[in-house]
């Protein structure tokens, strides 16, 4: 039987709701968050596996998944057969339910209610849902108490589903305690929230990735190769700052801003830009420019993005002698995504035909970055690209049009 709470457990359940909710609206990232939600919400109710679907339309897509038992089991598996212990999370998704009273998690997402099951397998035949032992068959388990809530948002509308698992009073798996029903409804709602906040951050950050790539393809259309150029230096761009120890996020920063560096190109004539042969130093002088060009179009963004674009846009013609331009900075008074994005631009460039040169051969394109190594390049920066060259490679067979 379900025991009464006292006053102070359910103030320090109040308090646990009211980390969870702080830890909820710092995290932006969608998947993360969704895997958060389901964890704080079984640990809460100490629930041994859960699930965790998100309305798509009049489909629930099954998002994240945890199960304790069935990974404890795993693990102990691999132990037996001494293979390695991988961290595999127990997330998998794509599968979706119809949202309509026939599944569990169904029900819940269009009623709107809660349905808390003491036993899964013992569900009165007069519901209208039913309990699908597929899973339970297939992995050897049994669900036996359920607890599965609505995410609805502030409008009511329901989002998403939480669906929790197995009990535990110990060792033993019992019914979901009744007070529970409200709490984890108020998590839930709370949850919804964010989740549709970090659903609206996600689709602005693409639309925004979208803009940087077709202004990017825009500012140099002429080449017949640009959109491939394009997406080939970004990633080059973040393999070398990966090599070199940099932070997920400042990969990440790299990688994105990195689009832009030419987008100055905008600026200069098409009757240099598309010559077929060598530029004259008056052209090549206005070429320069590019870089200057790029600065002023970035500059005074709010966007940190658009911050290290304007930087990459005015130093990764900067040559670690000091010979390069626009302004001839030295070393380390280049800005270290400069000297990344330096090197991943030349590569490029090497590696592909340009209107007023041929491709180069692998061989004949390292041999050039190796010889601008301390000179053109930040020597670090070659060790990390010989250190990833097979890295390069795919990039370049991927996007090779
Ligand atoms: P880009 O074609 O994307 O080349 C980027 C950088 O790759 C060049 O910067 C240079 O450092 C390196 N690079 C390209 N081709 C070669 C090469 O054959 N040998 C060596 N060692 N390095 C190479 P750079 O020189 O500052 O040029 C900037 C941009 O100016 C180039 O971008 C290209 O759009 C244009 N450009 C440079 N030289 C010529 C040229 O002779 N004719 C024409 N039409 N455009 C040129
Ligand atoms: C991305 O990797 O999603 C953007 C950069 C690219 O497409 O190359
Ligand atoms: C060229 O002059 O063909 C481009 C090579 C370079 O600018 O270094
Ligand atoms: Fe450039």
């Amino acid at each position: 039987m379900a025991q009464k709470m006292n006053a102070r457990g359910l103030q320090e359940q109040l308090m646990s709701l009211n980390r969870i909710g702080i830890a909820l609206s710092k995290e932006q990232d969608l998947n993360q968050l969704l895997t958060l939600i389901l964890r704080e919400s079984r640990q809460f109710t100490s629930a041994e596996a859960g699930s965790l679907y998100v309305r798509e339309g009049n489909q629930l897509r099954f998002s994240v998944s945890q199960n304790d038992v069935l990974d404890a089991r795993k693990k102990a598996e691999l132990k037996a057969q001494k293979k390695q212990l991988e961290i595999v999370p127990s997330t998998f998704t794509g599968f979706y339910v119809s949202l309509d009273k026939s599944s569990i998690s169904g029900y819940v997402g269009t009623t709107g209610k809660v349905l808390n099951i003491p036993d899964s397998y013992k569900i009165p035949p007069s519901r209208e849902y039913k309990f699908n032992r597929s899973f339970d068959e297939k992995n050897n388990y049994r669900t036996k108490s359920q607890l599965v809530v609505p995410m609805k948002d502030a409008s009511g509308n329901v989002v998403g589903v939480i669906q929790l698992l197995n009990a535990h009073k110990g060792k033993n798996i019992v019914p979901f305690d009744k007070h529970f029903e409200s709490l984890v409804l108020s998590l839930a709602s709370q949850a919804a929230i964010t989740i549709k906040n970090a659903m609206l951050t996600q689709e602005l950050k693409e639309a925004y990735l979208d803009t940087i790539f077709r202004l990017s393809v825009a500012a140099e259309y002429k080449d017949d190769d640009t959109a491939a150029h394009i997406h080939r230096m970004s990633r080059y761009s973040a393999i070398l700052a990966e090599g070199l120890g940099l932070s997920p996020a400042e990969v990440e920063s790299i990688r994105y801003a990195s689009p832009m560096h030419d987008i100055g190109k905008l600026g200069v004539p098409d009757s240099i830009l598309m010559k077929p042969g060598k530029l004259t130093p008056a052209e090549f002088k206005e070429m320069q420019n590019h870089t200057v060009f790029g600065a002023k179009i970035l500059e005074n963004a709010k966007a940190e993005l658009l911050r290290v674009s304007e930087v990459i846009a005015i130093t990764h013609h900067e040559k670690w002698d000091g010979s390069g331009y626009p302004r001839g900075l030295k070393g380390e008074n280049i800005p270290l995504s400069g000297r990344v994005v330096a090197l991943a631009d030349v590569f490029d460039a090497l590696t592909s035909k340009r209107c007023y040169k041929p491709a180069f051969s692998l061989e004949e394109s390292m041999k050039i970055i190796k010889e601008g190594s301390g000179r053109h390049f930040d020597a670090k920066v070659v060790q990390a690209f010989n250190d990833n060259i097979e890295k390069f490679l795919a990039v370049k067979a991927q996007f090779s049009n």
